[in-house]
């Protein structure tokens, strides 16, 4: 395979690489392992991926201990991957609903599996109880106040609006009685069994994942009018406490001798100590405007993790922020250079200037931002790495409105003026489904009238400090 330096300059076409050692990247594989397939995420990669990642670079782990980074951990691929490996890991996630979920399984080996069964027993029972009175009272009147059962205004989240009522009224009241009774649970089975509730609480609302959230009549689905929390949840929950007692059993006290920290905050914020880190291995969000945190507004707000205006601020520190956050703001420009990019910016910010901020210049500010992040992030790596530590990145080209960003070339040329070389770029996937972002004319290949190849694919950036 060319070296990335040479392909980078003479702009040529990757391979995959079947020498690169690296399994396929899908995360959908991670539905079917252990822990990584309690709550479903936009991941990057699997858990394969990250095996192989940690094979590769951290061959000589039985005498060293190293310390494993996933500055954008979401669920925590690469942290379980890590632990798994017998190494000290750390994450940082933004999305407080991605972290509880990472803090779970990190922290999962502490509980004592004939416990946590007795919880979800004693969980159970309660629920059919109340479920039962619930479904007695619904039937009889459709129109009764099942709020009234308890206490639930306290906890029902009075911010979070929906355009169709997100929970039918028997399910509300079902999902807030299991809420509560969490409340009461100590740690980490708290933890545990918030995230079983975020993990499931769409499946039984009147939203659905394709793969953003829309209403189910939206979707072609019909209402859930009626439904039991409580199956859907201890069947979860079920889950976790197999997958724990086989954590226990094949990595026991290694575990727990792990250092391994989830930090709920911006990765632009880490006070990691410099050199600290021997392999990063992380899918930064990608430049297609997924919506990380509208999507999860859902478990956001009813497990209570957003407080008063957080919201705003967390979508003001995610990478790149977002589309509609900066469309309409002053004008964004790059914080740095790099040839030819200012060019495809200035190309891009002219398009359809009749639609302003919806147009060209709302784009262009998008893009701008979300290179400025990138080039924000190759600095902190370049601190947080060790000499001869490596970094794994798995990221996608982006089309936006028919220009095409290949965020990967673009990192390595950033990393490479932040003095880390660039070992490899591979693609680990092409046909990536894109999204309304992308010019649909584009992703045919037809680019006003002329025939491209631009295709979407995911690329493994290897990079090494030296
Ligand atoms: C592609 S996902 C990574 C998923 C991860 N590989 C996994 O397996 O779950 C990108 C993640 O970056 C997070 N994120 C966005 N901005 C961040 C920031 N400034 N600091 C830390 N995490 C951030 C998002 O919330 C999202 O979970």
């Amino acid at each position: 395979m060319q070296s990335a330096r040479e392909q980078l300059a003479l702009e040529m076409k990757y391979t995959a690489g079947p020498d690169s050692g690296l399994r396929d990247a899908a995360a959908s594989e991670n539905k079917s392992l252990p822990i990584h397939r309690w709550v479903p995420w936009i991941a990057g990669f699997s858990a394969q991926f990250v095996q192989d990642a940690i094979a590769k670079y951290l061959p000589s782990t039985k005498r060293t201990r190293h310390l494993v980074l996933d500055p954008f951990a979401g669920v925590g691929t690469t942290l379980i991957e890590a632990i798994k490996s017998g190494n000290g890991t750390i994450g940082y996630e933004i999305n407080p609903f991605a972290a509880l979920v990472a803090s779970a399984k990190v922290a999962c080996v502490e509980v004592t599996p004939g416990d946590l069964r007795a919880e979800i027993d004693a969980f159970r029972s309660a629920m059919h109880r109340f479920e039962a009175e619930v479904d007695k009272r619904y039937q009889s009147d459709p129109k009764t106040n099942l709020l009234e059962m308890e206490d639930f205004e306290r906890v029902r989240p009075a911010q979070f609006k929906s355009r169709i009522p997100f929970f039918s009224p028997p399910v509300e009241a079902k999902f807030l009685y299991a809420l509560v009774r969490t409340g009461a649970l100590l740690e980490p089975d708290r933890t545990l069994f918030r995230a079983a509730l975020g993990a499931t609480m769409v499946s039984y609302s009147n939203y659905t994942y394709e793969p953003s959230l829309a209403s189910r009549p939206g979707s072609g689905k019909p209402l859930i009018e009626n439904a039991s929390v409580a199956l859907t949840v201890c069947r979860k929950l079920e889950e976790m406490a197999t997958d724990i007692e086989w954590a226990r059993q094949t990595y026991g006290y290694n575990w727990l001798g792990q250092r391994r920290q989830v930090r709920q905050s911006s990765y632009f914020d880490a006070t990691l100590e410099a050199g600290s880190v021997s392999l990063v291995v992380t899918s930064p969000p990608y430049m297609n405007n997924y919506h990380y945190v509208r999507n999860t507004r859902p478990q956001l707000y009813w497990l209570g993790l957003l407080s008063n205006g957080s919201g705003q601020q967390l979508e003001q520190a995610s990478f790149g922020k977002f589309w509609q956050t900066v469309r309409q703001g002053e004008r964004v420009d790059l914080t740095f250079e790099l040839p030819g990019l200012e060019e495809s910016l200035g190309e891009l910010r002219l398009k359809h200037p009749e639609k302003r901020q919806y147009g060209g210049a709302g784009w262009a500010n998008y893009v701008a931002t979300y290179l400025n992040d990138s080039f924000r992030f190759m600095k902190s790596l370049r601190i947080h790495l060790r000499g001869g530590g490596h970094a794994v990145i798995v990221i996608g080209n982006s089309i936006i409105q028919g220009i095409e960003f290949p965020v990967d070339r673009l990192l390595a040329q950033m990393a490479e003026r932040n003095g880390l070389r660039v070992e490899d770029i591979h693609i680990v996937r092409t046909k990536r489904v894109g999204n309304s972002i992308i010019d649909s004319s584009v992703r045919n290949g037809d680019v006003n009238g002329h025939r491209g190849k631009t295709q979407l694919y995911d690329a493994a950036l290897i990079l090494r400090k030296s």
